[in-house]
């Protein structure tokens, strides 16, 4: 049986994999109904290693950090998404496949510093981030100025790679012009992936919600990975 909205809200404050913040202007964490805040210490408080950590923004129904950890189980997942209902799908199949290394924060991106020091990332995908094609939402997308601005300030001077995934035209220019015009290390960029002669290795395929749901209407889907 598939929960409803609010019972899938229920759900996550017991999944042992799932961190949420409720107040964005206090911010701290619950898991299993208790405060706890793994700033600095993810790696070895929740995940028990020391092993990289790969950070999924904009990660929905958490596709894309499913399919890391069960690609790399020398890898921890953390998805991040404000949507709760979304990121129960991906916790509650991370339980059931029982990956250890996979974990779920809800909560803004924005916010994301309270909750995760920069030093500990040392990877960054975005997938599927909403296009907010008007000129004046343009700050909202995850791949503003703005946001690679966040994503800096946190990394403080680590480089790390990040990788966009987008069926948006538009916002896949958008981001290559920004990247372009910051100066920043463009290591990789694929006009629609899955065209005729294109070599892609099989992370690249994982489709998430949206992609099959963009597919499904005719769109092709870029890719842009980068270094910042
Ligand atoms: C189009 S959906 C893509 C979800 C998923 N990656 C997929 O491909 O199916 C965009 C997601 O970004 C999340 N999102 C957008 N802006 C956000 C922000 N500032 N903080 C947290 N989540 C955000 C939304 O909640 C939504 O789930």
């Amino acid at each position: 049986m598939s929960l409803n909205k609010l019972q899938k809200f229920e759900a996550l404050k017991s999944m042992p994999n799932v961190y949420e913040n409720f107040s964005f202007t206090e911010p701290n964490l619950f898991r299993n109904q208790e405060e706890d805040n793994p700033k600095g210490f993810w790696k070895s408080k929740h995940f028990g290693n020391e092993y990289p950590l790969i950070i999924e923004l904009a990660c929905g129904k958490g596709e894309y950090s499913v399919a890391l950890g069960e690609k790399y189980p020398d890898k921890n997942l953390l998805g991040i998404d404000i949507k709760g209902n979304r990121i129960h799908n991906g916790a509650k199949i991370a339980l059931e496949k029982k990956l250890s290394n996979v974990c779920f924060l809800r909560t803004r991106i924005e916010l994301m510093h309270e909750f995760i020091l920069g030093e500990e990332i040392d990877e960054i995908w975005i997938t599927f981030p909403d296009p907010f094609p008007s000129f004046s939402d343009r700050g909202n997308r995850l791949i503003s100025p703005k946001f690679l601005d966040y994503y800096q300030k946190l990394l403080n001077g680590k480089k790390i790679t990040f990788h966009l995934k987008t069926d948006n035209f538009p916002l896949f220019r958008y981001a290559l012009g920004v990247l372009d015009g910051r100066g920043e290390k463009i290591v990789r960029c694929i006009e629609n992936i899955y065209g005729q002669h294109k070599k892609i290795e099989d992370i690249l395929r994982v489709q998430t919600y949206y992609e099959k749901l963009h597919m499904g209407q005719g769109s092709q889907i870029h890719y842009v990975q980068w270094e910042m």
